[in-house]
């Protein structure tokens, strides 16, 4: 959840030598720095490949840029005649630094730290495609994939099949687990969940696992609510990263027999510090402690959060925090 980023100032020193965010993602020794700083200032049990998952669609040939303040910006394509501009043919050439990245990585890396490689799931990458960028309420990839659900389809697997293969390449660089962020799944009925979001990340799963059984793959199908259940059952994930909203008790009885957990501390917590911090933190371990737990947050740091809460963090769910 952006363990590398603006939060920490040895970042944005770093991020302040190049121009662009994504000259950033596609610069192996940048990348491999600001991967490795989160992991030497604090020691976390596993790093996440530095990289965003909008190098897909810039992978696939759409405009994408990154504009300071305002997040992404891409050309959007908003129809089936739009996905001509996408080219599936010079992905991988382009996701060459990405990949050498990971191999790096795994080389410098301690053993018993995690690599972590990752991609956006199809229906959040999507949206950005189609929207241009962030939205508020994904209008217009809403009104496609209900006015044309055959041609949003065609859109959602060239993107599927672009981010199985992104992430076998990653698995060969040396990443050693996966995860698919689907930050706008919880926007989606329950029909367009099982269309959108379960299916394209069951093929990927899919992929993945017949080539590679072994490597685990976490979802975070964020929002998802009681379809949580749903999405471990039919994907095939070995583990979903909860978002902020999920009642512990509930995790705990209705999805941790099935799939292991990770999360879900509010960043916004995590941000205010101090006792509510270290309660919740407290709770979350001893909710989800007793099956398989990775602890996260539930969504990305607060680039505003002051370093050190992170290290009173680790202190308190390590057992090293006083009470
Ligand atoms: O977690 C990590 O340390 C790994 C790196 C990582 C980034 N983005 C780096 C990043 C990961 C895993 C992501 C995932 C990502 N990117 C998601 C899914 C998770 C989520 O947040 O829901 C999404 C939706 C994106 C797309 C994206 N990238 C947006 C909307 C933005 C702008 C938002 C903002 O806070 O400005 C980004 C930019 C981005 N990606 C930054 C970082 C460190 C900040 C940009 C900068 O440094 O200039």
């Amino acid at each position: 959840m952006r363990q590398a980023g603006r939060y920490l100032p040895e970042y944005r020193k770093v991020r302040r030598q190049v121009g662009g965010f994504l000259e950033l993602c596609y610069t192996p020794d940048l990348a491999v720095e600001v991967t490795l700083q989160p992991i030497h200032r604090y020691g976390f049990d596993a790093a996440i490949l530095f990289s965003d998952i909008l190098v897909v669609p810039d992978a696939l040939g759409q405009e994408v840029r990154f504009a300071e303040g305002e997040g992404p910006k891409l050309a959007p394509i908003r129809d089936v005649a739009g996905l001509a501009v996408l080219r599936e043919e010079g992905v991988h050439d382009h996701l060459a630094p990405v990949y050498e990245t990971v191999r790096r990585l795994s080389r410098e890396l301690p053993p018993e730290v995690t690599l972590i490689g990752f991609a956006g799931a199809p229906w959040t990458v999507a949206t950005y495609m189609v929207e241009g960028g962030s939205s508020r309420d994904f209008a217009t990839t809403r009104a496609w994939s209900l006015a044309d659900p055959e041609g949003f389809g065609r859109l959602i697997e060239i993107v599927t099949k672009a981010t199985a293969a992104y992430l076998c390449r990653q698995v060969e660089a040396g990443a050693e687990a996966l995860q698919l962020f689907d930050s706008w799944a919880g926007i989606l009925p329950e029909d367009a969940f099982e269309r959108w979001v379960i299916e394209p990340n069951s093929q990927i799963v899919s992929i993945v696992k017949q080539k590679y059984p072994q490597v685990p793959v976490i979802g975070f199908p964020r929002g998802a609510g009681v379809l949580y259940e749903r999405y471990i059952d039919k994907t095939g994930v070995n583990a979903v990263s909860l978002d902020t909203t999920v009642p512990l008790a509930w995790a705990a009885e209705r999805l941790q027999p099935k799939a292991t957990l990770q999360g879900n501390l509010d960043p916004q917590v995590l941000l205010a510090g101090g006792e509510a911090l270290e309660r919740r933190a407290r709770e979350i371990v001893t909710m989800l402690g007793n099956g398989p737990f990775i602890f996260n947050l539930g969504h990305g740091i607060i680039k505003e959060t002051p370093p050190e809460h992170v290290a009173r963090l680790l202190e308190v769910i390590r057992g090293n925090g006083r009470g």
